[in-house]
């Protein structure tokens, strides 16, 4: 039996009369990995800072663990791993210091608080460092050592935002890896992205959001099939040429997406253009569907565009 662990209803951020997260509702089953997928400035950092309580709820329903986000932040804080998008290492402190005190913090006894510092450390790949300060260390070594200090006291929820935001690819996947193989113990996985890559890697479902909404929700191939299809095709034009192409186009009620030098298509119009000798000088490509398609069909934006 599935078992929600988080749900919101009518969840609103406002600062001042600015609305950063517009109403909105979700329910987040024990085990999955669930995903806020959008652009910078879409409010994924606001829903994560009401539901590690670190900022008011300014109106609706957000409840954690069984537990009112209004009410019961010290127990919401202790049950859950967070990994902010700010970074909050202690600069006079090691790297092993640096989770011994975070395990003081949510009572782990001494000799559990080192023996778990020092599992972290070889699991993040972080052992040779352990007593270096977190200046040292790279940006991918610092995102590394805030994961597995989030890891550190057990949560059975875990919330990252932006967890790879900035990494190099290598650490990228060890990060994918690690939170691959905590889902697969139990652990709840709450997560934000601009990448459709992770997103699509890691998430059970996802909602796509923009300015402070929920736009869809589901698994994303799912989402890719409701909204794009199998299959896009892409058609590079150069700039000169595209104004006769486009008119063409709508001539013939063919629907697409401008996205600069090349035009974007979708669903039923995927298979005619390919046969279709009157767009034969153009290049053609075609290429799986991804959550970005989704996103440009909602939006007409792109994940990564202000
Ligand atoms: N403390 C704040 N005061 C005023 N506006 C804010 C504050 N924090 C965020 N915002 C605004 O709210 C919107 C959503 O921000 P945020 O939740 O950080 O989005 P995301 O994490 O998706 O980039 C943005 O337009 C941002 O400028
Ligand atoms: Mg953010």
């Amino acid at each position: 039996m599935e078992k929600t662990v988080i749900t919101a209803k009518g969840l609103t951020k406002k600062y001042g009369e600015f609305v950063a997260v517009d109403g909105i509702d979700f329910a987040i089953q024990s085990g999955e990995c669930f995903g806020f997928l959008g652009p910078n400035g879409a409010g994924k950092t606001s829903i994560m800072k009401m539901l590690t309580c670190i900022s008011p709820v300014t109106e609706g329903e957000l409840v954690v663990d069984g537990r009112d986000v209004r009410r019961e932040q010290r127990a919401i804080k202790m049950g859950l791993g967070v990994v902010s998008q700010a970074d909050s290492l202690d600069p006079d402190l090691t790297v092993f210091q640096n989770l011994v005190s975070y395990g003081r913090y949510f009572n782990l006894p001494a000799d559990v608080g080192r023996q778990r510092a020092s599992e972290a450390l070889e699991l993040f790949q972080l052992a040779e460092r352990s007593h270096q300060k977190p200046d040292e260390l790279s940006g991918g070594m610092r995102r590394r050592l805030l994961i597995a200090r989030a890891l550190l006291h057990d949560p059975n929820i875990l919330v990252l935002d932006e967890p790879t935001t900035g990494l190099d690819p290598q650490t990228r996947l060890l990060v994918w890896e690690r939170l691959v193989q905590f889902k697969d113990r139990g652990v709840t996985i709450l997560l934000t992205t601009h990448y459709m890559e992770e997103a699509a890697y890691l998430c059970d479902r996802l909602v796509v959001m923009d300015r402070g909404a929920i736009l869809v929700e589901g698994p994303p191939r799912d989402l890719i099939r409701s909204h794009v299809g199998e299959n896009v095709l892409e058609m590079q034009v150069s700039l000169s040429e595209k104004q006769a192409v486009v008119d063409s186009l709508s001539e013939r009620g063919i629907d697409f997406e401008d996205r600069g030098d090349s035009l974007f298509f979708y669903g039923n119009n995927v298979d005619g253009l390919e046969e279709d000798t009157s767009f034969a000088e153009y290049r053609l490509v075609r290429r799986p569907a991804n959550l970005e398609d989704v996103f440009l069909r909602l939006t007409g934006r792109g994940l990564r565009e202000e």
